[in-house]
């Protein structure tokens, strides 16, 4: 297995990209806050936010022929190619909703609609919004609902316990690229490429609301018809969530005015301010590309960008984990479990799933709030969690969520905390 990364990023950049966020040290009263809870709605990049006012300031139409109106057009435009080029998609579709639920069903239930009565193949630790929207569409089209089952050990599905459920009757597969509580990753490239010769015909859509913030993704390598993702999770805002569709799948018919292009999924008045924020976020990927590798294209600075950023988070689960020659990490630890991680290795999004012999979940999670550190028990009592918990055969587990602009003082006062914890 290879090594996860340990070395951080440089301190010099670490500084500039800590400056670009709000709250990163503090919370909205002004206390001092370590904020491990990204994995809930990501710390915000500043000029996404200020891309989003500025631009939300402009009352004109974007649908004119003059000078202000083409410029906000042009920020739908390069918004929309900047999606494009993150997921490096190559025609298709670019569709926007109020959440990356809401496009997930709308993306199958079209599908369901449209295609022949057959199977839908989804897994047992898809967030619920692909998961009901496979079972919703099963009841309502009359397809058979199969269920992939995951992997205790790593908290994912196996590709063949996937496949074992593909068959030439089957229309639809949804796949999440990496489940937001328990960490585990697929390759989406192996994946969707064993799904396609299995089955040429079934539409492939995946869930890239965890994964797309935290590694690059690459659709020309990859059978994908359907992918979204959610700016709040990747440093944006609430309120919006993207996806892109392949060409067949947009030309399915769905909801549309119905005078324009048969792929078009753009419904209504655009806000360019969601796609301009948006484009925010993809120039500070590329900043971090740029400073390692200078000038270049957008979409060679996306990927060098989207490593780095997962170098840096392995660096940081590696400390998590293993601490330093000052402090403990969690494996250390005897009162503390750590789940998935050790099967995952670096295949594991940086996700933390704890769970503690001395002390329940929550109690857990109130000592770290106590001493100014956020992070988050998923509960099976919660219908976001339950099935998925259940899945993986656990009941809660503590969720430690950092991103790429945390550093090793924040982890190393996790640390802290986590052996007080421990201790109790
Ligand atoms: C993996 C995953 N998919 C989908 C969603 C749905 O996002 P939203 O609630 O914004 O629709 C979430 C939200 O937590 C998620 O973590």
């Amino acid at each position: 297995m290879t090594n996860r990364n340990t070395e951080f990023f440089p301190k010099d950049l670490q500084d500039k990209l800590r400056n670009q966020f709000y709250f990163l040290d503090s919370d909205l009263n002004g206390n001092k806050r370590i904020f491990f809870e990204n994995a809930g709605g990501a710390l915000r990049l500043k000029s996404a936010v200020e891309k989003y006012v500025e631009v939300s300031k402009i009352p004109d139409s974007p649908v004119r022929d003059y000078d202000i109106a083409q410029m906000i057009n042009q920020d739908i435009t390069d918004g929309k190619k900047d999606i494009s080029m993150l997921l490096n998609a190559e025609g298709g579709e670019i569709a926007i909703s109020l959440t990356a639920s809401k496009i997930m069903f709308e993306m199958i239930t079209v599908a369901a609609i449209n295609l022949p009565k057959g199977n839908i193949v989804t897994t047992s630790i898809e967030h619920p919004s692909s998961y009901d929207a496979c079972e919703f569409s099963s009841q309502q089209y009359g397809h058979e609902l199969r269920v992939a089952k995951a992997d205790q050990g790593t908290g994912s599905v196996f590709l063949e316990e996937l496949l074992s459920h593909i068959d030439e009757e089957t229309r639809i597969v949804s796949l999440i690229l990496t489940s937001n509580i328990t960490g585990g990753m697929h390759d989406l490239k192996k994946y969707t490429q064993a799904i396609h010769e299995r089955n040429s015909e079934a539409i492939i859509i995946v869930d890239a609301v965890q994964g797309a913030p935290h590694e690059l993704i690459d659709l020309s390598k990859c059978h994908v018809d359907g992918i979204n993702i959610a700016p709040y999770k990747m440093f944006g805002l609430r309120g919006v969530g993207f996806a892109w569709l392949s060409n067949r799948l947009a030309c399915m018919p769905h909801h549309r005015l119905l005078a324009t292009a048969e792929t078009n999924w753009d419904l209504g008045s655009a806000t360019p301010a969601h796609y301009a924020s948006f484009s925010k976020i993809v120039d500070y990927i590329c900043e971090i590309g740029m400073y390692y590798i200078g000038e270049t294209d957008r979409r060679t600075l996306i990927e060098e960008g989207m490593n780095r950023i997962k170098l840096q988070e392995q660096a940081i689960l590696n400390r998590l984990l293993n601490g330093s020659e000052t402090i403990q990490g969690t494996k250390q630890l005897n009162n503390v479990m750590i789940h998935f991680e050790k099967e995952n290795g670096i295949d594991q999004d940086l996700i933390l799933a704890m769970t503690f012999s001395n002390i329940s979940n929550n109690k857990a999670v109130e000592v770290y709030k106590e001493n100014s550190i956020q992070v988050f028990a998923r509960e099976a009592s919660s219908h976001y969690s339950k099935r998925i918990l259940e899945s993986v055969g656990l009941d809660s587990l503590v969720r430690v969520s950092p991103i790429h602009v945390h550093n090793s003082e924040d982890v190393d006062e996790f640390l802290r905390v986590t052996k007080i914890i421990n201790n109790m």
